[in-house]
């Protein structure tokens, strides 16, 4: 058998999403359709004392106006999972504010005009209590430090070690804006309620609705057939999903709310504030022998949100014997944080490699070259091999790509004609090669229409198009008119498609479904040989269709974790499996440009190197790196809420002010995927590269600026005034 990459191939829904025909969730039109908006609080903690809506159900065109009183008994409170269904809140169920912004009313409206106007108009009456809004503060409640990876002695080794930095670094707050926004839209009729939503993972969607109004999930079914950027925001039920459903239920119409951009920065997940104590120890040549890591990690007062590590990823970079990791939350009274594209891994990697950087520096050493130095091919945490172990070939031909070896190591030493500083900067990153159970049902029919009914979202990341390129090498359908279900509960059990484990379980999910139909299709028209028109052969048997369907573990999973998923639980495997670890590999060269008098930085150029393992589809995976390194390039220079701590208030909630990069702020960004298949994790060699992109690019972009500048700034985002 021998496994095709993909070349540069359009995305199969390119043209229908160019077109606008590929429909979101809320686009999708239907009769008797009712606009719904929530009222925020606007307290950061108390209690809501009443709430007048006299003013607000006398608009013109309103329908309903719901508040806690209305739902307190109707919409259950199911105890918040660790990546389960629920988010850590179910707002309107009883009179606590724990956040400001949290919903306290929900209001239906024939149209959306007449919904957003009467929610000015709801009188809310508050008890006011005092509160927290960041972990600066007094008020602040630190959890106590869990280990969260310890091997050796790394007290003793740091203490003996003849090299130490010894540095705090900090991640600011930072918020997904999705071009899509966060939406529900629900119906009741012919005893089921259909549930449209962007998410990731329709599963949570249908059983924690089902949980939430007391439905038997047999009675659910939830669709979200594109997604306009998810990363993590859309993992679990959203603070308006059961609302929206449980008002779609009681008027017995369909219901639709969109989040607006200015409630998202308050409502859904984000990536809390962090700090990261990094103690290194190394050799005079370079051998890294200890780390101690401790983080502290910004959390909701009630929140579940714990996440991976920041250790996780970081501790299995470097071939480092002993190693000693702490982290603990620190709780104050915000919105839930969650997940956020390379959620632990960005900020550890933007610590680690920054510390990696100040080694380097100390040891007068090449920053690659010491990487190079502490290169394993033994994972030091478990002793385990790696199925894969390409950070080296990634650095190298990273370096090679970049012209690295003209680099003047000192610090403001490469300037431009005009006196522009030069800075180059390199950072490694990885990210756990994960796999998750999927089912796929492959249906072929003699008119020529295939349909492929699988478990996995299609987020923008390109996933049908990686599926399609599978099916088409085994099994070469009429890819006209290939039909790809996916992220509907109708379809199959769909997992949680995120941690980068999506194309990763869908694509071999899919060779393995479509080696089932051709030896099908064998047993009745004997062997097919290269070029035959499956359809027609299907055609001579006289059958209008045939179907067949599989279901597959990941690498290690037994049959529970497909019930897991089945019962729509988390049910994921690795980075750690029984005999060998798994990641997906980066390194990021990065040139800063920066202006001696403003000290503005700007970033013309960005070299990555990645390997993803196989490359199903090599215009969408360099997208996906391209789009990880611009997040990097955000996060390093741009990127952060301003929370005000008077009110709890995010300041600058919108585009306007809560600054992104534009296309004006992107240079070049190379991308060369090293498209090695790795064969130990699954049939179809792939792992995951979406986020894996966007670990060490803020690191890279920070050790630049370093070199530009010689100052080492330890916190996110580097601003003018950090240079100046
Ligand atoms: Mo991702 S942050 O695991 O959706």
């Amino acid at each position: 058998m021998t496994l095709q990459t993909t070349p540069d191939r359009p995305r199969i829904d390119a043209r229908e999403k160019v077109l606008g025909r590929a429909l979101y969730a809320a686009d999708i039109a239907l009769d008797g359709l009712l606009h719904a908006i929530t009222v925020p609080a606007t307290i950061a903690k108390g209690r809501v004392t009443a709430i007048d809506t006299a003013l607000a159900i006398a608009e013109p065109g309103v329908v309903r106006v719901y508040t806690h009183e209305d739902f307190a008994d109707d919409i259950a409170v199911t105890p918040a999972t660790l990546g389960g269904n629920q988010p850590g809140l179910q707002p309107m169920t009883d009179t606590m504010i724990r956040f400001r912004g949290q919903p306290v009313a929900l209001v239906v409206a024939e149209t959306l005009e007449a919904a957003c106007e009467a929610a000015r108009l709801v009188r809310v009456s508050y008890r006011v209590e005092p509160f927290t809004a960041t972990m600066d503060e007094l008020g602040s409640e630190a959890e106590p430090y869990e280990i969260t990876a310890e091997v050796g002695d790394a007290h003793a080794a740091l203490q003996a070690a003849e090299v130490t930095v010894d540095a705090v670094y900090a991640q600011a707050q930072n918020h997904h804006n999705p071009l899509e926004l966060i939406s529900t839209t629900a119906y009741w009729g012919a005893g089921k309620l259909t549930i449209l939503e962007g998410t990731q993972n329709t599963s949570a969607i249908k059983f924690g609705t089902a949980g939430a109004l007391g439905f038997a999930p047999s009675t659910v079914d939830a669709i979200s057939p594109y997604v306009g950027g998810a990363f993590g925001q859309k993992t679990v039920l959203q603070l308006q999903s059961a609302l929206v459903s449980r008002a779609a239920v009681l008027l017995g119409r369909p219901v639709k709310l969109v989040m607006p951009r200015a409630q998202l920065f308050h409502t859904a997940a984000y990536r809390p504030r962090s700090n990261h104590r990094i103690q290194l120890g190394a050799s005079r040549d370079g051998r890294l022998v200890a780390t101690i890591y401790e983080s502290d990690q910004q959390n909701a007062r009630y929140d579940h949100f714990y996440g991976t590590s920041h250790n996780e990823m970081v501790s299995h970079l470097y071939g480092i014997a002993n190693w000693l990791g702490r982290e603990r939350l620190i709780r104050v009274d915000t919105s839930p944080p969650g997940y956020m594209r390379a959620p632990h891994e960005h900020p550890a990697s933007f610590a680690f490699e920054s510390a990696i950087d100040e080694l380097a520096y100390l040891l007068e050493m090449d920053p690659v070259v010491l990487r190079l130095v502490n290169d394993t091919d033994r994972d030091p945490i478990t002793g385990k091999p790696y199925s894969s172990r390409t950070l080296a070939r990634c650095l190298e031909r990273g370096a090679e790509l970049f012209g690295w070896n003209r680099r003047n190591p000192a610090p403001r030493t490469m300037t431009a004609e005009d006196g522009t500083l030069i800075g180059w900067g390199v950072a490694a990153g990885a990210y756990k090669g994960s796999m998750c159970p999927a089912i796929a049902r492959l249906r072929i029919q003699a008119n020529g229409v295939t349909r492929l009914f699988i478990t996995g979202h299609e987020m923008g990341q390109g996933m049908r198009s990686a599926i399609a390129a599978e099916l088409m090498e085994v099994l070469p359908v009429n890819l006209d008119k290939l039909d790809i279900q996916m992220g509907d509960t109708r379809a199959a059990a769909q997992h949680l498609t995120a941690g980068s484990w999506g194309t990763g379980s869908a694509v071999p999910a899919t060779r393995a479904v479509a080696e089932k139909m051709k030896a099908a299709l064998t047993e009745l028209v004997g062997e097919l040989r290269e070029g035959d028109d499956v359809h027609r052969k299907l055609m001579s048997t006289k059958r209008p269709m045939l179907e067949v369907e599989i279901e597959q573990l990941g690498l290690d999973q037994t049959q529970a974790a497909l019930d897991r998923m089945r019962q729509g639980a988390p049910a994921t495997a690795g980075p750690i499996y029984d005999e060998l670890v798994a990641f997906s590999w980066i390194a990021h060269f990065v040139e800063v440009r920066v202006d001696p008098t403003t000290m503005r930085v700007r970033v013309p150029r960005v070299v990555s190197v990645a390997d993803c393992g196989r490359v199903m589809n090599r215009r969408t995976a360099t997208s996906q790196v391209q789009g990880g390194v611009v997040w990097g390039i955000g996060a390093a220079l741009q990127e952060a809420a301003e929370v005000d701590p008077r009110y709890g208030f995010i300041q600058n909630n919108d585009l306007a002010d809560y600054v992104v990069p534009v296309n004006a702020d992107i240079g070049d960004i190379t991308v060369e995927l090293l498209d090695i298949p790795d064969l130990q994790l699954n049939a179809s060699g792939v792992k995951g590269v979406g986020e894996v992109a966007m670990v060490g690019a803020s690191a890279a972009v920070a050790n630049a600026v370093f070199h530009a500048t010689g100052k080492r700034i330890r916190h996110l985002p580097i601003r003018i005034e950090d240079l100046l």
